[in-house]
């Protein structure tokens, strides 16, 4: 059986794509399955991957228009496509009975074929994102450590508290990590404590530096591993790899 991760935050650009690829990527060079669903109607996730223009995408799939395919990207790792039409989710699907369980009935017959299934979340909290935490078993929490880093942040954590209740009560919140993270800037540095100290079991002691690698390698179509494997990006990614599979 997978385990399912959601790679989640309200807030825009703070590394929930770029965390999804690389972690998966990671996962996939230590040996495990893995599959990538890209939930997000901007498609950054399969852009950067070098699929534009699937035939087969997880939204078609939602809707049962056919079942779901997963590319492969290489070794030990697949990709369910995106699609923009995502967008429209929420307004196809509202009414209908056991909406937040669709994506999954639908990641079902896959949970036997991997050891983990990774989803990168919109950086909204609408029907997707509920979709996504409905059916994950741990949550992971990309943060950039800055001004009103905490608002999209708490505002994850209430709907966790929902969705136990009502949706999913398994699901718990494997932590927070901090991205593109500069120890140079002393204001990033001291957000990033009072953080700490706010959620001390929540923030993992690894974070993903700011470096110029990461923002590169998706225009290549590669992950961290392959584009540039002595960077700080890839080092950094690789122990948090480490650090989330001993969680
Ligand atoms: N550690 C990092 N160092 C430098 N650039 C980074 C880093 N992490 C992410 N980026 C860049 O920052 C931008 C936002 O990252 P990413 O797309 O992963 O965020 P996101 O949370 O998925 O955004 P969205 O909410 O729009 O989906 C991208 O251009 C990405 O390449
Ligand atoms: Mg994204």
């Amino acid at each position: 059986m997978s385990k399912i991760i959601a790679f989640t935050n309200q807030k825009g650009g703070v590394g929930k794509t770029t965390s999804t690829a690389n972690i998966g990527a990671g996962l996939a060079r230590a040996g495990y399955k893995v599959l990538l669903v890209d939930l997000d109607p901007q498609v950054n996730l399969t852009h950067g991957l070098g699929l534009i223009g699937a035939e087969f995408n997880v939204y078609g799939a939602l809707l049962q228009e056919y079942p779901i395919k997963a590319y492969p990207v290489q070794e030990n790792l697949g990709l369910v496509a995106g699609a923009p039409a995502l967008s429209s989710f929420e307004k196809v699907k509202g009414d209908e009975v056991d909406r937040e369980f669709l994506l999954k009935d639908l990641l079902e017959p896959l949970q036997e074929k991997c050891d983990f299934i990774l989803l990168d979340c919109p950086p909204a909290l609408g029907l997707i994102t509920l979709n996504a935490y409905a059916c994950a078993d741990t949550l992971y929490i990309p943060l950039e450590a800055q001004m009103y880093a905490t608002d999209g942040l708490e505002k994850v954590l209430e709907m966790v508290t929902r969705v136990k209740r009502r949706l999913n009560p398994a699901l718990t919140v494997g932590g927070i990590f901090f991205t593109r993270f500069d120890p140079r800037k002393v204001l990033r540095r001291e957000t990033a404590e009072i953080i700490r100290d706010k959620y001390p079991d929540l923030v993992l002691k690894h974070t993903i530096r700011e470096t110029i690698t990461l923002g590169e390698a998706p225009h290549l179509s590669q992950d961290i591993f392959r584009y540039a494997p002595n960077s700080a990006g890839a080092a950094d990614y690789e122990h948090l790899v480490q650090e989330i599979l001993t969680r």
